[in-house]
């Protein structure tokens, strides 16, 4: 079974409710169908004619979220209206178990309210996001599956962030793609010092924080991605590494090298690329505009079983 096949079947067996705000759009409404007709978890589509029963409730508990942030009363109703954050409030009062959306709102306008409002999981530093990325060549990753970090949220991580962010992808790793070993490469362009750069020395920090932060973890770096997935050219850059040449997860220096990395193995590699947002208090994710049904249907299968 391949990745989203066994995602959806561990969806079913655990059967989630997850909003979907842009509820009157043509391939959302598609997808709830499927959802719901095979079981994969229960959509609530905010729609026209969904009854927004809580709406005063929401804008009172919205008020008293963000009010030390300035937010009224008033613009605490006036935001409820909105099926966006609508439906945040749905999760975060418990009403539903996860959000997806993004067919129609980019991606800042889907974490601005996710990160507001859901807010980070108790132990977690920061929102991130892991690409999975399942590639036709076997021998890479496990068996083809690379998770990759960042590649959505954080166009700047610090040392630090970047250690989180590391510790967050191997948790991804572990949960939702059943991998039982992450190993965990903190990719540059240099591997071991062979390069000397500012930009260097901030990824060799975060390898030593992140060791602090999960010393039990195989993680290493910094190393190209040569090194990080070629076993022969481990063998000769980055000799006695428990990561090189055989990494499963990858974690890029920051946001436009992670973002232009998945698009290459996603346009140019032929890999299929699936984005989860990590560290959030409740699962929500985010779409491309230029998804299909079938997108959203896979969207909401990971976002349930990080519900569970
Ligand atoms: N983790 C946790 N909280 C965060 C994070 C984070 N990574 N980033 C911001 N926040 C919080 C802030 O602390 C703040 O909280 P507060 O209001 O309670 O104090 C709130 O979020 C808003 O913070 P801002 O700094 O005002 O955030 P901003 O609105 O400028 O942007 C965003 C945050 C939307 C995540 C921004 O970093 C962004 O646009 N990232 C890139 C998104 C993107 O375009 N990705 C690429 C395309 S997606 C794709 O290709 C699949």
């Amino acid at each position: 079974m391949g990745l989203i096949d066994t995602i959806r079947a561990k969806a079913k067996a655990n059967r989630k409710t997850i909003v979907l705000p842009e509820g009157d759009e043509p391939r959302t409404i598609a997808a709830a169908e499927i959802l719901a007709r095979e079981g994969i978890a229960t959509p609530i589509l905010l729609n026209g004619s969904y009854a927004y029963a809580k709406a005063a409730e929401y804008a009172a508990a919205l008020h008293d979220l963000r009010k030390a942030k300035g937010l009224t009363e008033a613009q605490a109703a006036e935001l409820v209206a909105d099926p966006m954050y609508y439906g945040m409030m749905m999760v975060k009062m418990g009403d539903a178990d996860g959000l997806v959306s993004g067919a129609v709102h980019s991606t800042g306008d889907m974490l601005r309210p996710a990160l507001q409002i859901i807010k980070t999981r108790p132990g977690m530093k920061l929102v991130s996001s892991s690409m999975l990325v399942e590639c036709a060549n076997r021998q890479i990753g496990q068996n083809g599956l690379l998770v990759c970090a960042d590649c959505v949220v954080n166009p700047c991580p610090t040392a630090e962030e970047l250690a989180h962010i590391a510790v967050a992808a191997a948790e991804t790793a572990r949960t939702l793609c059943d991998v039982d070993e992450p190993r965990v490469a903190l990719l540059s362009f240099s591997t071991k010092g062979s390069a000397r750069h500012d930009l260097v020395t901030k990824v060799q920090q975060a390898v030593e924080i992140a060791h602090g932060l999960a010393p039990s973890l195989l993680l290493d770096g910094e190393m190209q991605m040569d090194a990080a997935l070629v076993p022969e050219v481990a063998a000769i850059k980055c000799k006695g590494s428990p990561v090189a040449g055989r990494a499963n997860v990858l974690i890029f220096p920051d946001l436009q090298s992670g973002n232009i990395g998945y698009k290459t193995a996603q346009r140019i590699g032929g890999a299929n690329c699936f984005a989860v947002l990590q560290g959030l208090a409740s699962p929500c994710n985010d779409l491309s505009r230029g998804c299909s049904v079938e997108d959203i249907v896979n969207t909401v299968a990971m976002t349930a079983v990080q519900a569970q």
